[in-house]
């Protein structure tokens, strides 16, 4: 183990500290002079895309309080899901002495410069559950299982309309029928990945006519929705319904991928008469990020499913790679492949996520703290 004094200072200070200990910055003790870590001068600079829906408001959260039980300082900000705002919040962030970056991005594609300038100044830079692409500068990316989630959401799909059992043995129905497809922001580097693992799962099932997407909308870009904005994915909805179903037939299943989306479309169906509930006509609606008012529609029979993806150990695991780094050291990968962002491929932490239904909101959200009982009675965060 390197002795280090107390003399030592900024950055190169902290860093020598968490290298000595191991165990993270903030449980470190300066071996020479007995005196607890001082991470208190090292600053973290944390990007959220939006205040607008809830899982960025846990995230940030998660984020800032494991960083500063670590230690550090944060200057934690949202950008109103505004690219000028984020490239200025981050812009900021590098002029006022960030040591290091959490950024998850609005358009990982509009970050270039900001990560560019990051790298002249030598603060490492984390992508926060979306990809920052075009860019050598990402050093390391945390995130969850993206092509997975998006399987999950199309299996939870075909488990609501009976063609799977949810132990993904043969289901009992036999189709034909008629779903619609929604996908995400296309600047979003997560979207295609879900909609990639979706389309993978949906498509024997499409290719032998037990599914039928019947306004033919199959493509990404025909069914994209520009920064998840549900009041699109119901406008989208509604029009689907005159277009394609005014004809007397009936949309059975919807695969939507963000809770926010799915509320969306749901109120398009309900205006349209379908439902309430998915025991009076509501489709099969799938969806992701287990939002406390989703999660209520889920308990009362409303929408089908939902991905919980815990933003705890996100933010965890994104604290542990900020400690690693400025130990001086890389975090471990446990990807090394999947995350080509057009100029390298960038190590990544993969969480697991679960399919969330009816049946098991008790045994995934409410036994492990994510949300009470009572939340999902309500439907609000308390
Ligand atoms: C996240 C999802 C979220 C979506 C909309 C994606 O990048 O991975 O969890 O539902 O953005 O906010």
């Amino acid at each position: 183990m390197r002795r280090i004094t107390m003399a030592a200072a900024g950055a190169i200070f902290a860093l020598s500290l968490a290298a000595c200990s191991g165990s993270g910055a903030g449980s470190t003790d300066d071996e020479s002079t007995g005196a607890p870590a001082d991470t208190g001068d090292l600053t973290i600079g944390v990007a959220m895309p939006t205040q607008e829906s809830e899982r960025w408001i846990a995230d940030g959260d998660a984020v800032k309080s494991g960083l500063e039980k670590a230690g550090y300082k944060v200057d934690l900000q949202y950008a109103n899901n505004d690219i000028p705002t984020q490239q200025q919040q981050i812009d900021q962030m590098i002029t006022k002495g960030a040591d290091l970056l959490i950024l998850a991005s609005i358009d990982g594609t509009a970050l270039s410069n900001q990560l560019q300038s990051a790298a002249d100044n030598d603060i490492p830079v984390i992508a926060y559950d979306r990809l920052i692409r075009d860019s050598e500068n990402v050093d390391f990316y945390v995130t969850f299982d993206n092509y997975k989630v998006g399987v999950q959401q199309a299996t939870s799909l075909l488990v609501g309309l009976g063609l799977l059992k949810a132990d993904g043995s043969k289901g009992d129905a036999a189709g034909p029928f008629n779903i619609e497809l929604f996908a995400g922001s296309l600047d979003d580097n997560n979207a295609h990945f879900f909609f990639k693992g979706a389309m993978d799962t949906l498509q024997p099932y499409i290719d032998d006519k037990t599914l039928v997407v019947k306004s033919d909308q199959t493509k990404i870009e025909q069914v994209a929705t520009l920064r998840w904005l549900q009041e699109t994915a119901q406008k989208r909805m509604e029009d689907l319904l005159t277009s394609t179903y005014s004809d007397g037939s009936k949309v059975q299943g919807v695969l939507s991928p963000y809770d926010g989306l799915s509320r969306g479309i749901i109120t398009a169906l309900q205006n349209a008469g379908y439902g309430p509930g998915i025991d009076a006509g509501m489709p099969i609606v799938t969806g992701q990020d287990a939002e406390i008012a989703s999660v209520k529609l889920i308990n009362d029979g409303v929408q089908y499913s939902t991905i919980f993806k815990d933003t705890r150990k996100l933010a965890d695991q994104a604290v542990t790679s900020a400690q690693a780094f400025l130990a001086g050291d890389k975090p471990e990968a446990n990807d090394t492949e999947s995350y080509d962002n057009g100029v390298k491929v960038v190590p990544s932490f993969l969480l697991d996520s679960d399919i969330v239904y009816k049946d098991n909101i008790q045994s995934l959200l409410i036994d492990s703290g994510y949300w009470s009982a009572d939340e999902v009675a309500s439907g609000q965060a308390s």
